[in-house]
């Protein structure tokens, strides 16, 4: 079985397609996180952002591992370098051309095969798995969204104001919504959730439910 959760950036995706993967038995994939290990190795490695061959050349044979939380580069720890703001501000890079897309879609499939699978992104549901049996689009408005992001950076004793972050956040959703392949939208058959107001036990309840029905 494959449950898809999509949505934007700051949804609460992730923590809650790992829990739901944990609590079901299944495993799970944050395929932010691969967009995000492909930016960095590129940007180690030095290789041009406009060079899509390159690109698609690195996305292909990038040694990538993966084990809970942690994600490696060749064999290297880097779950917490993919989130900083110098690789994110490059992902665009990688996530928009089709080329590089259809790399890491075909990966992600390799990876679905033979098991029972929670997945996270923008196109899980619509492009990477069209026949998931269980399709969620996790959103809140951009104002809840950005609170949350500024209350963890604050916790992490991270500098920032909830502007920069709201700011950051509006960037980032006009990139995923208007990239010409693997667009940040609902799949036709997903259950949306609006989150605002619900508190991350509410939303697994609710994702839970919604699995249970598909069954
Ligand atoms: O989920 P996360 O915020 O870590 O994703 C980082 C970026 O990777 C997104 O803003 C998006 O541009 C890209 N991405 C994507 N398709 C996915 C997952 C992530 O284009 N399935």
């Amino acid at each position: 079985m494959i449950i898809t959760i999509d949505g934007p950036a700051g949804a609460g995706k992730s923590s809650i397609a790992r829990e739901v993967a944990t609590d079901l038995g299944f495993a799970f994939l944050d395929t932010g996180a691969m967009y995000r290990a492909i930016t960095l190795g590129a940007m180690r490695r030095g290789i041009a952002f406009d060079d899509v061959l390159a690109l698609v050349d690195y996305a292909q044979q990038a040694n990538l591992s993966w084990k809970d939380d942690r994600i490696d580069l060749d064999e290297q720890d880097i779950s917490v370098e993919i989130r900083t703001p110098a690789v994110t501000s490059n992902i665009r890079y990688i996530a928009d051309p089709p080329e590089i897309r259809g790399c890491l879609t075909m990966q992600q499939r390799r990876i679905a095969e033979g098991r029972n699978l929670v997945t996270e992104g923008r196109d899980q549901g619509t492009e990477v798995f069209p026949e998931a049996e269980c399709k969620v689009f996790l959103t809140a408005s951009p104002e809840e969204r950005a609170k949350r992001r500024h209350l963890q950076l604050q916790k992490a004793g991270k500098e920032s104001t909830y502007e920069e972050v709201l700011m950051a956040q509006n960037q980032r959703d006009l990139e995923d919504r208007m990239r010409p392949v693997g667009r940040l939208r609902a799949a036709l058959d997903a259950v949306v959730i609006q989150t605002d107001g619900m508190t991350s036990c509410d939303v697994k309840q609710a994702v839970l439910g919604i699995v249970r029905s598909n069954l």
